[in-house]
């Protein structure tokens, strides 16, 4: 899962020791030349704040499977959703009024996919900037024939900010984020104190952030951060952790992981005001 050498894991293409200390905005030029010249216009930022921003994620040059292509161009058209749109109204989207469920860096789509699947009475949002990723769960929603999923290819925080719009959502995912388990890139880490306050803008009151990672030592920095978010009580009735809910599909990797003895955390606070 957040192996960073797991060959099985295309998500890893690019290990997390393979990061230099280079600024960001150079390693990130493949999709920023893909999309605009300036991307700080896309943004609310100065050209000066989008450059200093640390990502949480490395941009890769994948190469996309036929099938990943497939769904690309087949379904990307109709189910795909950019920053260019803006402020979203989920209601016109899937043109019902149904809980929404988001779900930030989904991968290859797999847990995402089978949930949307499953629970077709929810509507669900992807946020992914791995393209070959979205090619793939849009090839597999594409051919179920599911109507309440759609992908957003982009930085999660950027669609946050200027896509989703608050006291929106029902349920905020984010299973085994990058790890950044070296000291040195702790910072780019995605669950920090601004990012869950910028969560909770966007659940309603009442609605859960579920936060899943197979590496203790970000288990307990998510714990850490989340028990001094002002607005968040821990739904946990003992301890910090709960059991896997039903709601989260276990994938393969998480299946070898158990048979060989590693831990997962899951950790779901509600916003309460
Ligand atoms: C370790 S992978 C886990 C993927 C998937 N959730 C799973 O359990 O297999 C983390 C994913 O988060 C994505 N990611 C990281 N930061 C992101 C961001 N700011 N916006 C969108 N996706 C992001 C990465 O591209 C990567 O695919």
């Amino acid at each position: 899962m957040s192996d960073a050498t797991d060959a099985q894991n295309p998500n890893q293409a690019v290990t997390e020791a393979e990061v230099s200390e280079q600024p960001v905005e150079s390693q990130e030029s493949a999709k920023n030349q893909a999309t605009t010249d300036d991307p700080a216009k896309k943004t609310n930022e100065t050209p000066e704040e989008h450059k200093r921003r640390i990502r949480s994620f490395v941009l890769r040059t994948g190469r996309m499977t036929a099938g990943q292509q497939r769904g690309m161009d087949e379904f990307w058209p109709k189910w795909g959703l950019t920053l260019e749109q803006g402020m979203i109204d989920p209601k016109t989207v899937f043109e019902r009024e149904a809980p929404l469920v988001i779900e930030i860096g989904f991968g290859m789509g797999h847990s995402l996919f089978e949930q949307a699947n499953t629970m077709r009475d929810h509507d669900f949002i992807g946020i992914e900037v791995h393209t070959p990723g979205v090619g793939k769960l849009l090839a597999e929603a594409g051919d179920a024939g599911l109507t309440n999923l759609r992908a957003y290819e982009d930085d999660a925080i950027e669609i946050l900010d200027q896509c989703i719009p608050d006291n929106s959502v029902d349920l905020l995912q984010l299973f085994f984020p990058d790890p950044w388990h070296k000291k040195r890139h702790n910072k780019r880490r995605i669950v920090q104190a601004e990012f869950v306050q910028r969560v909770r803008q966007k659940l309603k009151v009442g609605g859960r952030f579920h936060m899943a990672t197979d590496w203790e030592n970000y288990a307990e920095h998510m714990v850490e951060v989340m028990q001094v978010a002002e607005g968040y009580e821990n739904t946990a009735s003992d301890g910090d952790y709960v059991p896997r809910p039903d709601s989260r599909p276990v994938t393969k990797f998480e299946k070898r992981g158990e048979r060989l003895g590693h831990g997962v955390w899951d950790i779901i606070y509600r916003r309460t005001g």
